[in-house]
């Protein structure tokens, strides 16, 4: 059996946005309670769509910034930067030689970031899911709280985890490393546990403000289509009026938000927000006109967002104090790093 570890990362590209903060970071902090839990700020990630960034260390800190000013507790947990620590890069290596080229090109993500060109995609994007691996099980990470749009690189994980435990599996008993897990009903040797992702909530993919079918994200070229953590009061109104719905009202139970994305997503946010179910919220709102509706979305948002955007402004302020955070956070994830690739070292033979 293999200790329970939370793990997961954000990339330090563009404004986080309610997106990150419903599908990732609100997780990140009710985990916390009773789970082991690293959290990483993935500046390895955000060179692979885009080389240079105009602001890389002042990213890096608004994403710790956001943990920190979110709950997340960076005494009793991890809280660190990818690159400060080596291990996971050189894990990644090993990862690549166990991944195939035919794993990787199926990655819809890649797809979606590479666009029309596809070779002329770095060979990082394409790589991407295999450093993702690495970041969760170089601290042999089971459990990973992600937005939907992670499920598929989440079960590259365990293709990549499962076919190490495999081709390795003599040297692993040679070392007198590993532990026997079953996977479905096969009994396994295993170096790597078989990472679970923590997707469900009420919100596990926002969708853009200005199309029901779209993720909200960070490179949507329209600043309407997302509620950032740092837009002030005015700015989240102003967003979630202009939100596209369409002209009906609210219907009174789940089965009237079908075929219309644009409602089902202002009521999934709701629900997020208030920790409601979304029949909780259309028994409250259910025959009202988005009139109505929306103001009150407006009202809760900006109770839920405001102290953490207060609170990451005064930390952005004077940065020393999350500078100390990540330093100290860097040093214990590279300890615990370091003690996984020294037998990961033995395993391969290095
Ligand atoms: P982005 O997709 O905006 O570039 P990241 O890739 O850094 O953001 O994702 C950080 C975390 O936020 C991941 O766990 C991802 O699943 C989650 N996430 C991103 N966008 C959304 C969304 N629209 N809805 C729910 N979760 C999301
Ligand atoms: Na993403």
């Amino acid at each position: 059996e293999f200790n329970k570890l939370v793990f997961s990362g954000v990339q330090p590209t563009g404004n986080l946005h309610l997106g990150n903060y419903l599908g990732a970071i609100r997780k990140f902090v009710a985990l916390q309670d009773g789970n082991d839990c690293i959290y990483c700020v993935v500046d390895l990630h955000s060179i692979t769509a885009q080389l240079v960034h105009p602001d890389l260390p002042g990213q890096i800190r608004s994403i710790a910034a956001a943990f920190i000013a979110s709950g997340i507790d960076a005494e009793k947990h991890i809280v660190f930067n990818q690159s400060a620590v080596p291990q996971h890069a050189e894990l990644a290596w090993v990862f690549n030689c166990v991944a195939r080229i035919g794993w990787m090109n199926r990655m819809t993500q890649f797809k979606d970031k590479a666009g029309k060109d596809r070779e002329n995609a770095s060979l990082g994007l394409l790589a991407y899911p295999s450093l993702m691996a690495a970041d969760i099980l170089v601290y042999r990470g089971t459990h990973v709280p992600v937005g939907d749009d992670q499920k598929q690189h989440l079960e590259l994980a365990r293709d990549i985890a499962m076919k190490f435990n495999l081709d390795y599996a003599d040297n692993i008993r040679k070392a007198g490393l590993g532990t026997d897990i079953k996977v479905g009903d096969e009994p396994v040797h295993a170096y790597f546990p078989m990472v679970e992702p923590l997707i469900d909530g009420p919100a596990p993919r926002v969708m853009s403000l200005r199309d029901g079918t779209k993720k909200m994200s960070k490179s949507d070229p329209s600043d309407l289509s997302r509620i950032n953590l740092m837009d002030d009061e005015e700015t989240i109104s102003k967003k979630i009026r202009k939100a596209k719905t369409d002209p009906d009202g609210l219907p009174s139970d789940i089965e009237g938000l079908k075929g219309r994305p644009e409602a089902d997503n202002l009521v999934g946010i709701y629900a997020a927000l208030a920790d409601k179910s979304k029949a909780q919220v259309l028994s409250e709102f259910g025959g009202q006109q988005f009139s109505v509706f929306k103001p009150a979305l407006v009202e809760l948002a900006v109770h839920v967002l405001s102290p953490i955007t207060a609170e990451m402004r005064r930390l952005m302020d004077d940065t020393s104090h999350i500078d100390n955070i990540l330093r100290k956070g860097g040093e214990r994830a590279r300890e615990r790093a370091e003690k996984t690739m020294n037998e990961v070292r033995d395993i391969v033979g290095f």
